[in-house]
């Protein structure tokens, strides 16, 4: 199958109301997982790799292009994402390996700059045949659009995707980027008028801070991408403690590693469906 643009998969869910489940790779281990999970239960999926993990690896076309490959020989529709990406050569080398999706993040920036460089970043994507996602939160805010409390205006973020013409918006409605558990509470009310005001799909960041429930009422108010990091992280590491603590004698990665990337399969399976099915 080839890699899906990210656009087509978001417009399905936005015809649906339902959502697309979009997980964070760091290691290979993950996107294996992650495709297990969305291939058990049959439904399509968004791999993402962010600009922070490209920095880990010390580059993108190792782990990029791993992923796009693993991709390919899927059955399932698969989208390869560029994650909170702010380095154009970065952006360009990802459109170059094949990536049809890119999140350009210029959220930090003010509002003339963040417009110009978007708009800028969405023309490129759209001439290599991929899709963009852009953030918007507090404009020129400091700590980005996911720090607590930063919420997006609906006639902003209205404005700001028929001057940049990109494909979704990330939007901050009261989630927070890595918390370690679920008790954020996402602003339901803000979602519906921000989905009313803006023709593109919803990006949710952040979404390991919210519980089941919370989630698909996300998903029911029009959100139609939810971003999962590291609550893939946390079952995985999870799952290695539990073997390396069995044994200590354990040296072989497979036998730990292995594990981990089934408790992903495992966890993206149960979040795809519950995506799938808001209620
Ligand atoms: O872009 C990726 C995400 O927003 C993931 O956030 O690690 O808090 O789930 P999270
Ligand atoms: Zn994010």
């Amino acid at each position: 199958m080839t890699v899906a643009r990210g656009v087509d998969l978001l417009s399905v869910a936005q015809h649906l109301g339902t959502a697309y489940g979009a997980f964070n790779v760091i290691q290979l281990e993950h996107a294996e997982g992650i495709i297990a999970g969305a291939e058990a239960i049959e439904l399509p999926v968004i791999i993402q790799i962010s600009q922070n993990a490209v920095q880990y690896h010390g580059g993108l076309a190792a782990i990029g292009t791993a992923t796009l490959i693993m991709a390919r020989n899927s059955e399932l529709p698969i989208v390869v994402h560029l994650d909170h990406a702010d380095d154009v050569d970065l952006i360009e080398e990802a459109l170059d390996l094949g990536f049809k999706s890119v999140m350009y993040d210029g959220s930090r920036l003010p509002w003339e700059e963040n417009l110009a460089r978007t708009a800028a970043i969405a023309k490129l994507c759209h001439n290599a045949g991929a899709s963009v996602e852009a953030e918007l939160g507090e404009v020129g805010g400091k700590d980005g659009a996911h720090a607590p409390g930063v919420r997006t205006d609906p006639g902003q973020a209205a404005e700001f995707v028929a001057e940049t013409l990109v494909d979704s918006l990330a939007v901050a409605v009261g989630t927070s980027h890595a918390m370690a558990d679920r008790s954020a509470v996402v602003d339901l009310e803000l979602i519906a008028a921000l989905e009313a005001a803006v023709p593109v799909p919803l990006v949710l960041h952040g979404s390991s801070g919210v519980d089941d429930a919370g989630l698909q009422a996300a998903v029911r108010a029009g959100i139609r991408k939810v971003n999962i990091g590291t609550r893939l992280n946390q079952v995985l590491t999870e799952a290695v403690r539990e073997q390396l603590a069995a044994d200590p004698t354990l040296s072989d990665p497979r036998k730990y590693l292995g594990p981990g990337r089934a408790a992903i399969a495992v966890e993206v399976a149960r979040l795809l469906g519950l995506l799938a099915k808001p209620g």
